[in-house]
């Protein structure tokens, strides 16, 4: 049986459509990705899936129990850890797991045991009793890792659990969730926006503007681009588009400043396209698949949108975190 069953889930947030009919199953232990720019409907998801929200119309189960009917049971079954970070600054590790463990119903001998192996999980055994205030990003988003996974829960979900952190600390909180998924068996669902973070999944969901537009294993989706993506510059992409459905009767999409193209055999097609245009090319290149490929010749556009901040949610994680107390 699914650990996480949706079928046809629908959210409306007045006249906005968060999520549009998505229905997608997760499979015991599996890591599972969804993927999409900012406000494809990821968190929404989340939301629904961990009860905190009600969907329009659609149905959710999480370890076998309704998202709706059945609340109470799929809360005892999940962790959480949420997009914005929602530690207590003022307390320390152990304190802040301590809190969790007692709303979980473990008295204090049992949580103490937990919230040990969860430290050490994450590495992070030798901090207990110091301030979170005094944690670094990296270290605060290992903690509240710990804490989703005290009550030993069936599905974790982790909403951006990498955002904003740099690289090496990125790779960390991999290796954990790896480790996790080994010892543990836990099902993992997760969101990101790192295309190279959804190489690491088991299988990953495409969504954007509400709706799944691809999903498989990293390498299926890949495979089913079928080969290589050309990008050709022009000051005119509108033009070079047209002419290279009327002389070679291939689509392409138009994108920032310039076409993108998949063919199979790139190699051969690129000098004779550049031979037959006569819309002036300013630039070309060729990349065998990515991830960020498999948007691009689903959407039409980057999963980072143009003029999109990399940096900002990091500086608003920096913000909440050790500003204004
Ligand atoms: N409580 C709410 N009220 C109104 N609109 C909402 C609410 N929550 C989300 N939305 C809208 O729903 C859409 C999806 O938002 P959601 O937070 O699910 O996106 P996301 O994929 O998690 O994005 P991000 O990558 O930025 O976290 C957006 O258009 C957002 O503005
Ligand atoms: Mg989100």
């Amino acid at each position: 049986m699914s650990n996480i069953s949706v079928n046809s889930l629908v959210k409306k947030f007045g006249a906005v459509t968060a999520v549009d009919g998505i229905s997608f199953s997760v499979e015991p232990g599996e890591v599972f990705g969804f993927l999409g720019p900012n406000g494809a409907g990821k968190s929404t998801t989340i939301s629904i899936l961990c009860t905190l929200l009600a969907p329009t119309s659609g149905r959710a189960s999480v370890g076998g129990f309704d998202c709706v009917r059945d609340a109470d049971a799929v809360r005892r079954s999940i962790g959480i850890i949420f997009q914005d970070p929602t530690l207590d600054n003022g307390l320390t590790a152990f304190e802040n797991l301590l809190f969790h463990a007692y709303l979980y119903g473990l008295d204090r001998r049992a949580a103490r045991k937990r919230i040990d192996d969860a430290l050490s999980l994450v590495g992070l055994d030798g901090r207990k009793n110091e301030l979170v205030r005094k944690f670094s990003g990296g270290m605060k988003r290992r903690l509240e890792i710990a804490r989703g996974i005290l009550n030993y829960p069936k599905v974790l979900f982790m909403d951006e659990p990498t955002i904003g952190l740099d690289p090496q600390t990125r790779n960390l909180i991999w290796e954990f969730i790896r480790e996790l998924k080994k010892n543990t068996g836990v099902t993992v669902f997760m969101t990101t926006h790192y295309l190279e973070e959804a190489e690491f999944c088991d299988r990953i969901a495409i969504i954007d503007l509400g709706k799944i537009i691809a999903s498989g294993t990293p390498s299926e989706l890949k495979a089913g681009l079928q080969g290589d993506t050309l990008k050709l510059s022009a000051a005119d992409p509108k033009g070079l588009e047209s002419e290279i459905r009327e002389k070679f009767g291939m689509d392409s999409k138009i994108n920032d400043g310039g076409i993108t193209l998949t063919v199979k055999r790139g190699d051969e097609i690129l000098p004779a396209l550049i031979r037959g245009l006569s819309t002036k090319i300013t630039a070309v290149s060729m990349t065998t698949p990515t991830l960020n490929d498999v948007f691009l010749s689903l959407t039409g556009k980057n999963i980072r949108e143009e003029g999109s901040d990399p940096y900002g949610p990091m500086r608003s994680y920096a913000r909440k975190n050790h500003g204004g107390h």
